[in-house]
């Protein structure tokens, strides 16, 4: 099986770019150990703060984005970080060529019953002339030149693209190594599995309660098939189910949070996972258009996201419209 730098080269990836995807996966296996290690390391349960998102803080959310932050801005060719966890950006090498944003530990709530979580990150270019501003990074997911996870689940994986399709490597945990164990992901175009927080109906707009509605109804209803439906609470692992087997994955506007009627962000979520959806066939849409069209104006601002078989998306957006 193909290592990882490898098989980059074969892509004929920049090598500034590699270094960078390989510093990633120094992250992850340093994360995904300690991940692994729980209670045995005292790395379970909450500190006592809360985050720039409004969410109280896991140890594990605050070790994993010191870990990123440590690792990555030692590498030369990173200009900048900006972090779910973090307010603002940190600033590393003045003419580093890449920006990395990223979720540094994804499924918080999953941390402490040992259900999966993950790592997503979303690499963008640095613009010419040095300096590290936080406008650096308000780039459309469309800018993106490597986007991926880190799956912490029994085996960790990571996935990624850099526009050449998607790949998933496993980690070999004998010699310490990522191997390529899926060389081109694609999503099936039809589906009969989605992925949605049941518990939020009551708060959706009426055209998602309609679309959720009717998947329930299977063979009875206008669908004229049974669905099944799967919540894993990490949008990494919801959405490594989507690319494996196929499904729609969704966390629709809500209505309970006035100011901030989503509850996934752009550019540690939205933007990284649209660009793999969309690079193994799928879609990704915010309900309103393509999440990769989203011009940023703050690098914590959230959008809405209903992603993965082409059809079922296609189908779902028709029901917001009001056409179905
Ligand atoms: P994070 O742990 O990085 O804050 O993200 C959690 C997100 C996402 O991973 C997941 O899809 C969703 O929150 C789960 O939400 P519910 O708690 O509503 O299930
Ligand atoms: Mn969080
Ligand atoms: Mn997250
Ligand atoms: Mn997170």
């Amino acid at each position: 099986m193909q290592r990882l730098i490898p098989t980059l080269r074969n892509d004929q990836v920049d090598e500034a770019l590699i270094s960078v995807i390989n510093t990633l996966q120094i992250c992850a296996k340093e994360i995904s150990f300690r991940c692994g290690q729980g209670k045995l390391a005292g790395v379970l349960g909450s500190t006592l703060d809360e985050n720039i998102q409004g969410e109280t803080q896991k140890k594990l959310d605050v070790l994993a984005n010191q870990l990123l932050k440590d690792i990555l801005l030692e590498c030369k060719h990173v200009r900048a970080v900006a972090s779910e966890e973090e307010e603002g950006i940190v600033g590393g090498t003045l003419d580093g060529r890449y920006l990395v944003a990223f979720d540094p530990l994804d499924g918080s709530s999953n941390i402490d019953i040992n259900s999966m979580v993950g790592t997503i990150f979303s690499v963008l270019p640095a613009p010419a002339e040095p300096g590290a501003e936080v406008d650096m990074f308000l780039q459309p997911g469309s800018n993106q030149v490597a986007a991926g996870y880190i799956l912490y689940g029994p085996r960790t994986m990571l996935v990624f693209t850099t526009g050449k399709g998607v790949k998933m490597f496993t980690l070999d945990q004998t010699v310490g190594e990522f191997l390529l164990t899926e060389a081109d992901v694609t999503i099936a175009e039809t589906t009969t599995e989605f992925a949605i927080n049941m518990s939020n109906h009551r708060h959706w707009q009426p055209g998602m309660r309609r679309y959720i509605d009717d998947l329930l109804l299977g063979k009875a209803g206008p669908r004229n098939k049974d669905f099944n439906m799967r919540w894993v609470a990490a949008m990494v692992a919801d959405v490594h189910r989507v690319l494996t087997r196929g499904g729609l994955f969704t966390y629709p506007w809500d209505s309970r949070k006035a100011n901030k009627p989503f509850k996934l962000r752009l550019m540690y979520e939205g933007n990284p996972m649209a660009w793999l959806v969309e690079q193994a066939g799928g879609l990704a849409d915010t309900g309103e258009g393509r999440i990769l069209d989203i011009q940023p104006t703050d690098i914590h601002q959230r959008c809405g996201v209903i992603l993965g078989s082409r059809d079922e998306v296609t189908t779902c957006l028709q029901y917001l419209k009001g056409s179905q």
